[in-house]
C-alpha cells in the first residue's frame, strides 16, 4: 500500500544530502559565514557531533531568526534569473533546515543595523526558545548532538571525520585568504594568497602562472603521493571538475591549486544539492589552460618556493650595483629590482629570529603575571621566541621575556602571531633608501646574506622585495 511518509520521516530523508556528514554540516556553516562577508571565522570542535562557528558578518535581523531554520529560505536570490548571477556559496536556502532537523540547533546572531541580539534554539525543526539577547554583531551557530536522531547515520560517521573536517575547513581558507580563520586555538591570520598556502600546505614553493580567468600554483612531479595536493575552485567554491583532472594527469602535474574566475554565466552550479560538480559552460578555458601548462613551454619560476626558485640556486644573478634605493641585478632571462631597504630589513629580521631562538637576546623579568591555558603548542611557540616560563597544572606562567619583546608581543606569539617589535626593529636597523654604500662589495655582501634568508618574497610587513622584467621584453621593446 502506498502511504505518504510521516512529516518526520520526509524530513531526515530529503535533507540527507546536504547533512551527509559532520564534514558536509560543517562546510554549510562555514560557506554561510563567507556569505555573510565575515572576516574572522573561529571554529570550534569539540569532536564530530558538537561543534560551533561564529563569525563576524552582517548578522540575521532578529525578526528573520526563525526563517532561517525553514525549508527553502535564503536572503541570497530571489529568482531563477539571480542563480546565474550567483556569488555566493548558499542560495537553496536547505542547510540549517537540514541540520536543525538532526541536532540541537542554537544561533545566536547580531544584525549590523540593530541594537540587541537574538537568540534561537530549534530540535528536530521545532523552536524552542526564542528571545532578544545581547551579542555582539556577527552570527554564532553551534550544533549539539548532531545525528542523535539518525542511530545510523551516526553510526556511519567516519574515524576519519575529524580529520576531514579539518581538510574541509582548510579548502574553504584556500580559497579565502583575505578572512582570518581560527581553529580551536589555532589562527591561520588573513593574508596573500601565496601565504595562505604555505599556512596551509606547508608548501615554499611551488610555480604559479595567473591569466584573466585562471590562477593556478603547481608543482611537476610529486614523489610522494600523500603530500599531493589536487584542488579546484570555481569562483572560490571548491569542485569537482573531471576534465581538469585528466587534463592535469596527461600534463604529469603532480601538485595544483587552480582558482578559475568565470562569469558566473558561463557556469552552472546548480547540478547537485552538495553544489561541488560545476558545469563550465564554456570549453575554451581547458584549452587556455593546456597551452599555458603545456610541458614545452618556459614556465615562470619565480614563485614562493625553493626548489623552483633554482634561478638562485643554479644560476646566481649578478649584481650590476645601486643607486641607493634600488639594487639591480640580472641573470640570463631576468632583470631584478631588490628594495635595498627591504633586503637589508629581512636580513635582519631573520637573524634576530636567529638570536631570539638561540636565547641570544638577553631577557627582562617581568613585574605582572601573565598566565596562559597550557598547550604543548604554546610551550614551544614560547620556547622558540626565547620566553622564560614555567607550567603548573594547566597554566604556563610567563616569568620573563627577552628585552626586545613587549607584553603585546607575547599576546600576539599566543595568538599565533609573529612579534610586531622584531619587525620594526627589523626596520629601524635597516638602511634608509637614499643611503649610497661606499662600494659595491658592501651590496655584494648585503646580498649573500638575503640568499641565506628563509624567505624571499616579501619584508616582515608583507611588502614585496623586487620585481623583475624578462630580458626578452626589454631586448624586444629596443627592436631587436
Ligand atoms: N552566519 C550567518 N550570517 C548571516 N546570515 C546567515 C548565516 N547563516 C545563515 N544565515 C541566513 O540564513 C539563511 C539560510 O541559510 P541556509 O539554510 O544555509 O541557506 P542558504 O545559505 O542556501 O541561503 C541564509 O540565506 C542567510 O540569510
Ligand atoms: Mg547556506
Amino acid at each position: 500500500m502506498i502511504k505518504k511518509l510521516p512529516e518526520n520521516v520526509i524530513r531526515i530523508i530529503s535533507s540527507g544530502q546536504i547533512a551527509s556528514s559532520p564534514t558536509a554540516v560543517l562546510k554549510e556553516l562555514i560557506e554561510n559565514s563567507l556569505d555573510a562577508k565575515a572576516k574572522k571565522i573561529k571554529i570550534v570542535i569539540k569532536n564530530a557531533t558538537n561543534f560551533s562557528v561564529s563569525d563576524d558578518g552582517t548578522g540575521i535581523p532578529f525578526k528573520e531568526l526563525p526563517l532561517t531554520v525553514e525549508r527553502f529560505t535564503t536572503s541570497k536570490i530571489e529568482n531563477l534569473n539571480d542563480i546565474s548571477k550567483l556569488k555566493t556559496y548558499g542560495f537553496r536556502g536547505e542547510a540549517l533546515y537540514a541540520i536543525a532537523s538532526m541536532s540541537k540547533l542554537t544561533i545566536k546572531s547580531r544584525y549590523e543595523k540593530e541594537k540587541i541580539g537574538g537568540q534561537l534554539k530549534v530540535c528536530e525543526n521545532t523552536i524552542i526558545e526564542y528571545k532578544p539577547i545581547p551579542f555582539s554583531q556577527g552570527t554564532k551557530v553551534l550544533v549539539e548532538d548532531l545525528f542523535f536522531n539518525t542511530p545510523v547515520r551516526r553510526k556511519s560517521i567516519s574515524k576519519r571525520e575529524k580529520s576531514n573536517m579539518l581538510s574541509s575547513i582548510k579548502t574553504l581558507a584556500l580559497a579565502n585568504p583575505d578572512v582570518t580563520f581560527q581553529i580551536n586555538e589555532k589562527i591561520l591570520p588573513a593574508t596573500s594568497i601565496h601565504e595562505r598556502i604555505k599556512q596551509i600546505t606547508g608548501l615554499s614553493h611551488m610555480c604559479e602562472i595567473k591569466e584573466d580567468k585562471f590562477h593556478i600554483f603547481f608543482k611537476k612531479r610529486e614523489e610522494d603521493e600523500r603530500k599531493k595536493i589536487n584542488l579546484i575552485f570555481v569562483n572560490r567554491r571548491p569542485v569537482e571538475i573531471p576534465e581538469i583532472k585528466r587534463l592535469m594527469e596527461e600534463l604529469n602535474i603532480g601538485s595544483y591549486i587552480l582558482f578559475l574566475n568565470l562569469p558566473p554565466e558561463e557556469i552552472d552550479v546548480n547540478v547537485t544539492p552538495l553544489k561541488d560538480r560545476v558545469l563550465i559552460k564554456n570549453g575554451e578555458i581547458l584549452n587556455k589552460i593546456k597551452t599555458k601548462l603545456k610541458p614545452e613551454v618556459t614556465l615562470p619560476s619565480v614563485m614562493f618556493v625553493k626548489e623552483e626558485r633554482a634561478e638562485y640556486k643554479t644560476e646566481k644573478i649578478k649584481i650590476l650595483g645601486t643607486d641607493g634605493t634600488i639594487i639591480i641585478g640580472y641573470d640570463s632571462e631576468y632583470y631584478y629590482f631588490f628594495d635595498q631597504h627591504l633586503i637589508h630589513e629581512r636580513v635582519n629580521y631573520e637573524e634576530l629570529i636567529k638570536r631570539l631562538k638561540a636565547g641570544k637576546i638577553p631577557t627582562l623579568k617581568l613585574s605582572q603575571i601573565l598566565k596562559f591555558p597550557y598547550s604543548k603548542e604554546l610551550e614551544n611557540k614560547l620556547k622558540s621566541a626565547g620566553i622564560e616560563f614555567f607550567t603548573e597544572g594547566k597554566e604556563i606562567t610567563v616569568t620573563a621575556i627577552p628585552e626586545i619583546l613587549t607584553v603585546n608581543d607575547i599576546i600576539e606569539i599566543v595568538k599565533g602571531k609573529t612579534p610586531e617589535s622584531i619587525a620594526s626593529i627589523a626596520c629601524k636597523k635597516a638602511i634608509k633608501s637614499g643611503y649610497f654604500p661606499v662600494d659595491t662589495s658592501q651590496v655584494e655582501e648585503l646580498f649573500e646574506k638575503y640568499l641565506q634568508c628563509e624567505e624571499r618574497e616579501v619584508c616582515p610587513h608583507g611588502r614585496p622585495i623586487y620585481t623583475k622584467i624578462k630580458r626578452k621584453k626589454i631586448l624586444k621593446n629596443l627592436g631587436r
